[in-house]
């Protein structure tokens, strides 16, 4: 679709069906009817026995080239595999013993974890406050690992300064986006590695994640999930030796899951469609709009996080699912979110 001529939110609309007002895009993403139709459609043609394998597989090629549009990168840079967790397992592992890393004392743990669990290598991991990343990073710093989108509180952090500080310092890049690409623009090509699960902001199943990998660190990155899909070609790759994986970022893919890819093609595209820069006013709109009837300043994020008293009761009782973390209420908007959704959501929390 032509970027001068974008699908306007409002003739998207009917793509998704919630059942009420869904506050909750920062646990997991509806799907749009693109997506879902075709998962049911490759469904019933596993249940029937109908056709070949190949074309589930090539879906995780179509999502790899939407999700590279989507953060202006090529392709062959993109790795695939099914979670977060284990695309940053490979970078952590490669890793030279006595690495130094700094990270939010917040962050998730997919972001934390895997690099602790190098600790038997003498890998360290320093923790400091969101707001202060940026300024921590110093001669000390050898990859600074933090999530663009706090999970828990919406914040979204400095990324600009982190990375020029980091740059500064000499210091690898890792930025785990999964709780903004979809909503929030961002040029991978700036980082050194940058991550993201497809289920929650890019409206796909679960068990589709993507990794971004400067071409000039794919070579220091250990392809430890290797099998017959990273290799040069997956369907001359099935039997035996030698070695003989993609040049590309693929070479770190895990074999996909395929009714989880043929979901996620169309649901990035769908987003390519619409254009992030269109979804990124329409959510923090929202989010502040919402934010402006609970009073409190606007914000930047379309995730709001709030102390508010039996907002989980209340918004139950409503039938308005949203979540909380830490104590605090998070509500999450996203493109299906409307006006109604907030005001609906204000009547439940603040109405007489
Ligand atoms: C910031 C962030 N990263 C990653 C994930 C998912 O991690 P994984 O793919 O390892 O399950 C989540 C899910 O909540 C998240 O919020």
């Amino acid at each position: 679709m032509s970027t001068t001529h974008p699908l306007e939110i409002a003739a998207a609309r009917g793509q998704w069906h919630p059942q009420g007002a869904y506050l909750n895009t920062a646990s997991y993403g509806l799907p749009p009817d693109c997506a879902w139709d075709a998962m049911q459609s490759a469904l019933e043609d596993w249940r029937g026995g109908r056709t070949s394998w190949e074309h589930w597989g090539d879906s995780t090629e179509g999502a790899r080239a939407a999700f590279a549009a989507i953060v202006g990168v090529e392709p062959e840079t993109v790795a695939t595999a099914a979670t977060v967790s284990e695309l940053l397992g490979l970078v952590a592992a490669s890793l030279p013993d006595g690495t130094r890393v700094l990270a939010p004392d917040i962050d998730f743990t997919s972001v934390l974890f895997p690099f602790m669990a190098q600790a038997h290598r003498g890998v360290t991991v320093r923790l400091v406050a969101p707001a202060e990343l940026a300024d921590a990073v110093d001669g000390a710093t050898d990859v600074v690992a933090f999530s663009a989108v706090q999970m828990a509180t919406g914040e979204v952090c400095d990324i600009e300064a982190i990375r020029a500080a980091a740059e500064a310092h000499g210091a690898m890049t890792v930025v785990d986006a999964t709780q903004g690409i979809g909503w929030l623009p961002l040029d991978a090509a700036r980082f050194d590695v940058v991550v993201c699960h497809a289920y929650k902001w890019l409206m796909s199943p679960r068990g589709t994640a993507f990794m971004t990998v400067r071409p000039e660190r794919l070579a220091g990155i250990v392809p430890a999930a290797a099998g017959w899909w990273a290799g040069d070609d997956p369907h001359t790759s099935y039997i035996g030796g030698p070695l003989r994986l993609a040049d590309t970022a693929r070479r770190l893919d895990s074999s996909p899951a395929w009714f989880s890819w043929v979901g996620t093609q169309p649901a990035l595209e769908l987003v390519l469609a619409i254009g992030v820069e269109a979804i990124h006013a329409h959510d923090v709109a929202l989010a502040n709009r919402f934010r402006d009837g609970l009073g409190l300043e606007p914000s930047d994020s379309a995730i709001v996080s709030a102390e508010v008293p039996g907002a989980r009761e209340r918004l139950e009782a409503a039938g308005i699912v949203a979540a909380e973390r830490d104590g605090r209420m998070r509500a999450s908007w996203h493109v299906y979110n409307t006006e109604g959704d907030v005001d609906a959501a204000l009547d439940a929390l603040v109405g007489a």
